[in-house]
């Protein structure tokens, strides 16, 4: 698969805690992974594991302590000096789409604000944003002359998603593009994902603490735990085979005859705050039904285990 982004060894180390209790952690450890041309990416953990300041920092939001953003053969901080282009090439959807429509103005205007900004199509725009917005399952029919709070939740996620094609990117970056639409209609929005990598060839980095929408989504899923990947692969593989003991027991094995149940579950493993960013070792050693001493003292190796990169000692060899 042709590449289109390549993250490499990317890091970012945040200063957090109180005045009296300040500590320096590494919320996102040495992270690489690329993505191909029309590949769903995802990048999964819970909360707090890295996912967003790794979306950050491929959007130039955030500049990294250490390591490389390769899009397109550039360099982000190549890129930094045509911002506009690659805001183009990149775009973003978000959490909240209340958050990220103005208020004050109808969709429709946004809209074609939006493709005015852009400089494309001002000839027959609502034609091309008609077009756009069907390809979400809307039509400039819904949105003319309306607020974006006169729109449902999921409406107005959909209507995001239309505006972020806009330009034609060529990756779309989704953080937790649907964790506040109503259960019952998030899968018909990430579904959105596999409909426009086939029609456009789209690539997308899908971000969630959600397994069940990844699942049927990825073609590939990177598990982060604290900061580092500690899983990645094929989706399939990762989550019906998973092999780091973290990733297992997210997926928890239990036989479930129903497939659109089994990870009903999101993510959550009671945080333990910042203290496991501290650890020497294996960040998970402490909370691992299966570690060694070595996990405590020694960082774990990336290893290649049938196609899936994984770090964790049991694939090593110096273990006991
Ligand atoms: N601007 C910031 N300043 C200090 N700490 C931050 C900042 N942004 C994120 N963090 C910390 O970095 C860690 C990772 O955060 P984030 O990337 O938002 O995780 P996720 O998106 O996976 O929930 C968290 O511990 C968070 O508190
Ligand atoms: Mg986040």
């Amino acid at each position: 698969m042709e590449k289109l982004l390549e993250v490499k060894n990317l890091s970012k180390v945040f200063t957090v805690g109180t005045l009296l209790f300040r500590v320096k952690i590494t919320a996102v450890d040495n992270v690489s992974f690329q993505v191909g041309k029309g590949e769903i990416f995802t990048l999964a953990g819970e909360s707090g594991c890295g996912k967003t300041t790794t979306a950050r920092m491929i959007l130039g939001f955030e500049e990294p302590t250490a390591g490389e953003i390769i899009f397109e053969g550039k360099s982000v901080r190549e890129w930094k000096k045509n911002r506009r282009d690659f805001l183009k090439r990149v775009q973003a959807v978000f959490q909240n789409p209340f958050e990220s429509f103005n208020p004050l103005l109808t969709v429709d205007d946004i809209f074609f604000e939006t493709v005015r900004n852009h400089k494309i199509r001002t000839k027959g725009a609502e034609s091309y944003i008609d077009e756009i917005l069907k390809i979400v399952g809307l039509s400039f029919e819904e949105i003319r002359g309306r607020y974006p709070s006169e729109l449902s939740g999921g409406q107005l996620q959909r209507a995001s998603i239309a505006r972020a094609l806009l330009s034609e990117p060529s990756l779309l970056i989704a953080d937790e593009p649907v964790s506040m639409v109503d259960a019952s209609l998030r899968m018909s929005i990430v579904n959105l994902f596999g409909e426009l990598k086939q029609k456009m060839n789209l690539s997308v980095i899908y971000i969630t603490h959600d397994l069940a929408t990844a699942y049927y989504v990825s073609d590939k899923i990177a598990i982060m735990f604290k900061g580092n990947v500690v899983e990645m692969g094929p989706v399939e593989e990762v989550l019906t085979r998973s092999k780091h003991p973290y990733t297992r027991l997210l997926c928890e094995s239990i036989p479930e005859p129903d497939p659109e149940k089994r990870w009903e579950r999101e993510i959550s493993i009671a945080d333990t705050e910042y203290a496991e960013y501290l650890r020497t070792g294996c960040k998970f050693a402490g909370r691992c039904p299966e570690a060694q001493e070595i996990c405590r003292t020694v960082v774990p190796p990336e290893i290649s285990v049938d196609g899936v990169l994984v770090k964790c000692h049991i694939y090593g060899e110096k273990r006991g």
